[in-house]
């Protein structure tokens, strides 16, 4: 890799005038361009993006059909504030999202600029819907930083610390993390005890008839990819049914076939009252949206759903182009073939290399749980930073989350041959790391979070 030079000049400017509040500490990287699965930095580097931006590159970084959707539509007009004058482009993305999300019902969408007001329009008219006030999210769930989703979120202190008090009426259980479970299992197996903690909360802190909604991620993201069991997703669907509770599921990260499917939620046939989706949806053009049953998007009135900029016809054309391009590309099918040749190497990774404690997930929605003990499964936090910046140094970008596992997220057009080579290049980081070859300084510069 060539030293970051200029990179460096750019990212000080940043480091003296940007709200500390955004960036989390992981590597010096400044993109002056970016192509498919490779950035290219100020210095001249090609680097193999491993994060797609925190899953918004799902069809790769600056696709020529979402810059030519983009320049057409912006030669036409840029916005109108959807309150006040109709364009074609938000209604036809509104069909296209009802056909490609799960549950063959009538359906409604109310759009947005992220992933964090969509959820806190799910928040508001879920409300509204049932009369009911309460809403129940999970532990380590992370939704958004707006206030409603911020409510939600509860993946790291630091992102709650000193900003309360949050929304009312808002409560959290554990979520159902069949590596790390807290109860343990009886002879016969799993004893469901993540679905007895909801019970509980219905027997001693929260009637059930006044919670509105349960927000659930289908594959908890930002806590390290952790997925629930079948079984819990059927019960949990069952109790939201028999209670008139509305099951809202967040597709924002994984959504638009981060994991080898449309949405999550198929991998379980859950069909949701309601789904939140953003991030990937316009290849990094600020759009999300709440797709929901019909009549639950019926029962509130303008403005208390509506946002001057959101749903831009310059947005709703790239989302447009991006999901014509996640089907004419095969995209789906691809990454659910690479993500099980990626899981079948991390296995064959972790027979050799006692780092590796679990590999989860689906398609190219990953993560590499690094443990110092399989016994205990203490999270090898210093160890993950390491291998993060050795990857880097060797032209990777690799990012981890609950400080010890790796984020496996590509653009889902990433070729066999650059995964593969990023994969290479993450052994020989075990390697290094285990052998005592990343010097403890980088641990000063490598925060993760
Ligand atoms: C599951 C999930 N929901 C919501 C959000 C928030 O999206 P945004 O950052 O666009 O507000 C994120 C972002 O990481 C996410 O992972």
């Amino acid at each position: 890799m060539n030293e970051i030079v200029k990179g460096l000049e750019i990212i000080k400017k940043d480091d003296d005038l940007i709200s500390l509040g955004s960036r989390l500490a992981f590597h010096p990287l400044a993109i002056k361009e970016a192509r498919g699965a490779i950035l290219i930095d100020y210095d001249g580097n090609e680097i193999i993006d491993f994060l797609s931006a925190a899953c918004v590159a799902n069809i790769g970084h600056s696709h020529p059909k979402v810059i030519d959707a983009i320049i057409d539509q912006t030669k036409k007009f840029i916005h109108y504030n959807p309150a006040y004058a109709v364009f074609e482009q938000m209604g036809n993305l509104a069909e296209e999202l009802i056909r490609i999300t799960p549950g063959n019902f009538p359906k409604r969408v109310a759009f947005s600029l992220s992933g964090g007001d969509a959820n806190d329009n799910a928040i508001k008219v879920a409300r509204s819907y049932t009369k009911r006030t309460k809403v129940i999210s999970y532990h380590r769930a992370y939704h958004g930083t707006t206030y409603g989703a911020l409510s939600l979120s509860a993946v790291s202190l630091a992102m709650r610390k000193n900003l309360g008090p949050f929304l009312p009426d808002v409560y959290h259980i554990p979520y159902p993390d069949c590596y790390r479970c807290n109860s343990a299992p009886t002879d016969s197996g799993c004893n469901m005890a993540c679905m007895e903690q909801l019970k509980e909360l219905f027997n001693t802190v929260v009637p059930k008839e006044e919670v509105a909604a349960i927000f659930l991620e289908p594959f908890q993201g930002d806590s390290g990819v952790i997925e629930p069991p079948a079984q819990y997703i059927e019960e949990l669907v069952k109790v939201c049914k028999d209670n008139g509770i509305l099951l809202v599921v967040d597709e924002v990260q994984s959504g638009f076939g981060r994991t080898g499917k449309w949405f999550a939620s198929e991998h379980y046939g859950l069909e949701p009252d309601m789904v939140v989706l953003g991030k990937s949806i316009a290849s990094g053009m600020p759009l999300a949206a709440l797709v929901a049953r019909k009549e639950i998007l019926e029962s509130w009135a303008a403005p208390a759903g509506s946002f001057s900029t959101a749903g831009n016809p310059v947005c709703c054309a790239a989302s447009l182009a991006t999901i014509n391009v996640i089907e004419e590309e095969g995209l789906i099918k691809k990454t659910e073939e690479l993500g099980l040749y990626a899981v079948k190497r991390f296995e064959e990774m972790k027979g050799k290399h006692a780092l590796i404690g679990d590999v989860r997930g689906k398609g190219l929605m990953l993560g590499v749980d690094l443990v110092k003990d399989h016994k205990t499964k203490k999270r090898a936090n210093e160890e993950t930073a390491k291998i993060s910046y050795r990857c880097w140094e060797k032209g990777l970008f690799i990012t981890f989350f609950s400080g010890n596992v790796l984020r496996i997220a590509p653009p889902l057009m990433i070729s066999r041959e650059q995964i593969d080579k990023a994969l290479d290049i993450m052994e020989e980081a075990l390697g290094d790391v285990e052998a005592g070859r990343v010097p403890d300084e980088i641990l000063k510069k490598v925060k993760g979070w």
